[in-house]
């Protein structure tokens, strides 16, 4: 694997104890409840019956959510301190799921080895086509049916608001957005395509959530 490449996004390295905390800490309950209900929309395509892998996990709060409905799922970080954090959490929720370390752009799980995989709130921090393309076939590679990805829509005031202060020559912002063109290309390029795109609120939010299918051999 590249250096150069895994040093490119901070929030690779970035989640450490106190960055954890302050993670779980610092999301209002209705940021939460949001981001929640974005998941159960697209959620509604998966079959309850879906072995699960929710990576990132963080906090383990959508692996918790998921549990909660029943879903058979389970964790990977590559933070130690989110995965500790995961851990206490499911705990205490009572979901006996099981949390490893695991590195989104080398997983080393088989191919085809879960059903379904979620990938929440990561895909921005990536800044290079290449290594978007990268982590969306490793994604594709592990899930045998569905992916479901969040990324940000550059097709937002947000987003907007982001670009304009970057081209003011305000503070760069360590969170790309990406349009779902090209998020569709490199999922086809996997063999995938795309069931349905979810935004928290259209032209407000930036935040997405598409639902990738694998496309079958027969039809192909
Ligand atoms: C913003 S948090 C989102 C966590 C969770 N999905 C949520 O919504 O609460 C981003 C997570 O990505 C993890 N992360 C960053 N780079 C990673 C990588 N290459 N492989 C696995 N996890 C990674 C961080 O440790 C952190 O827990």
């Amino acid at each position: 694997m590249n250096t150069h490449v895994k040093q490119l996004y901070r929030g690779r390295s970035k989640y450490n104890q106190q960055t954890a905390r302050n993670y779980e800490e610092q999301r209002s309950e209705a940021k939460h409840a949001a981001e929640m209900r974005l998941v159960d929309r697209a959620l509604s395509h998966i079959p309850r019956s879906h072995r699960v892998l929710d990576v990132p996990c963080g906090g383990g709060r959508i692996t918790a959510h998921l549990a909660g409905k029943g879903y058979t799922i389970s964790g990977a970080d590559l933070s130690d301190a989110m995965l500790e954090l995961a851990r206490a959490n499911l705990a205490a929720q009572g979901f006996p799921c099981s949390v490893e370390k695991q590195d989104l752009e080398q997983l080393t799980l088989p191919d085809r080895s879960v059903d379904t995989l979620i990938s929440f709130r990561l895909f921005h921090h990536f800044p290079e086509p290449r290594i978007r393309q990268r982590i969306i076939g490793e994604l594709c590679r592990v899930a045998d049916r569905y992916v479901v990805l969040s990324y940000f829509s550059p097709l937002s005031i947000t987003s907007l608001k982001r670009r304009i202060r970057e081209l003011r020559g305000g503070r760069k912002s360590e969170k790309h957005s990406t349009s779902l063109a090209e998020v569709v290309i490199y999922f086809q390029l996997a063999g995938y395509r795309l069931v349905k795109d979810y935004a928290r609120l259209p032209l407000l939010h930036t935040l997405h959530l598409a639902v990738f299918e694998r496309i079958d051999e027969g039809q192909a």
